[in-house]
């Protein structure tokens, strides 16, 4: 088995979280017996856009569209260049041109981190939010008129084809069924949003005919997200529409305590085009440079890819490394309450794999 491997650290603490993933895919290669071949590429970043005057050079696609996924660090730096150009030029267009349309985020409580609701522990949270990541909510079409004046109107549509709906219950699904609870909950809002949702509804209902052995229900997502909070213990697989979506995958991490640890993936199930794995955390310009950044959310989100390249064992042996290092006030990361910094904790993770 050999997987090749875009890295692309891009701003901030990126630079150096990206490293640490990189030392544990290392030992994870070695223990499980396969091979990764890493390119790294400088672009996708604030600094290469100093330089270039772009965030990407004009074969972006060319250079990264053949490797099995890209391992991400993060994008942005205010103080250089404006959010809006520096994430549209770089982690938008990954998106669209490889056609991820699953954003997956995983929620679970770990040892070591305080969840922010009142006497959960590790092991009452864990579950997985899969976001819609291309239609929805988040469309072009729409438009302002008469601008400025007391006759302003302004529009979006939402959009759902029934292709971009199915394939993601049908990714949704798929994964409830291979988990032990074999539980999907849908994000809804058909009481007030009564063309699309209604929609959405109709195809979860069909889709749900395909897989008999999951069990299924629909919540509003006003009380979903207080379901969240109030019962985090109720979910198995949550699946929501791009903005639903966006809204629950922020705030389930934040359900279980910390920015610095959270992985995701932005993945094309199909494996036409490469998948996207990268902490939630962007580049911490405020503590970029001192080397105390939390490694554990891109070592994670090395986890997640490597479950999604087919390496599942060597997946879940990471995410048992972060839990003992995440138990131990000397191995973590001073954001948890601990002391180690960047690199201490990353080689204990990889030390505890190998
Ligand atoms: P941020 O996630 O970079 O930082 C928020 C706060 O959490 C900061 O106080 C930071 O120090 C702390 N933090 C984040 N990751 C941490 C870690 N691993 N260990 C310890 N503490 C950590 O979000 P912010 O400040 O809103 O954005 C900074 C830049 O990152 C912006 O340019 C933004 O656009 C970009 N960004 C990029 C993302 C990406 O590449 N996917 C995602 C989110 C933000
Ligand atoms: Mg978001």
């Amino acid at each position: 088995r050999k997987y090749r491997l875009a890295v692309i650290p891009g701003d901030g603490i990126g630079k150096e979280v990206v490293p640490e993933g990189l030392r544990v895919l290392e030992a994870a290669a070695k223990k499980f017996n396969f091979e990764l071949t890493l390119d790294s590429f400088d672009f996708a970043s604030c600094d290469y856009y100093q330089k270039h005057g772009k965030m990407m050079p004009d074969d972006w696609k060319a250079q990264i569209g053949s490797h099995d996924a890209i391992f991400f660090g993060a994008v942005g730096m205010p103080s250089i260049l404006p959010d809006h150009i520096s994430l549209w030029g770089s982690l938008i267009q990954f998106r669209r041109e490889f056609d991820q349309y699953v954003n997956l985020r995983p929620v679970r409580l770990m040892p070591g981190v305080k969840s922010p609701l009142a006497g959960r522990k590790p092991g009452d949270i864990d579950f997985f939010v899969v976001r819609e990541n291309t239609e929805g909510e988040y469309s072009s079409i729409g438009g302002r008129m008469f601008p400025g004046t007391d006759r302003e109107v302004v529009i979006q549509e939402s959009v759902m084809s029934r292709t971009g709906v199915d394939r993601i219950l049908k990714f949704a699904f798929e994964l409830a069924q291979s988990r032990p609870k074999k539980h999907l909950t849908s994000a809804t809002k058909s009481n007030g949003i009564s063309i699309t949702m209604p929609y959405w509804d109709e195809r979860v209902e069909e889709m749900a005919k395909a897989y008999p052995g999951v069990k299924w229900d629909k919540y509003h997502i006003d009380i979903l997200a207080a379901n969240f909070v109030l019962h985090p213990d109720w979910f198995d697989v949550v699946v929501g529409s791009n903005l639903f979506g966006d809204i629950l995958s922020d705030l389930g991490p934040a359900c279980t305590g910390t920015i610095g640890i959270a992985p995701s993936g932005s993945l094309n199930p199909e494996r036409k085009f490469p998948s996207l794995f990268e902490p939630v955390h962007g580049s911490a310009p405020d503590i970029a440079g001192k080397g105390i950044a939390n490694p554990v959310g891109q070592i994670w989100s090395a986890a997640m890819m490597l479950d999604h390249l087919g390496e599942p064992e060597a997946g879940k042996a990471i995410v048992t490394a972060i839990e003992t290092v995440l138990a131990d006030e000397k191995l973590r990361t001073r954001d948890l309450g601990g002391q180690a910094d960047t690199v201490a904790c990353g080689k204990e993770i990889a030390r505890i794999l190998s």
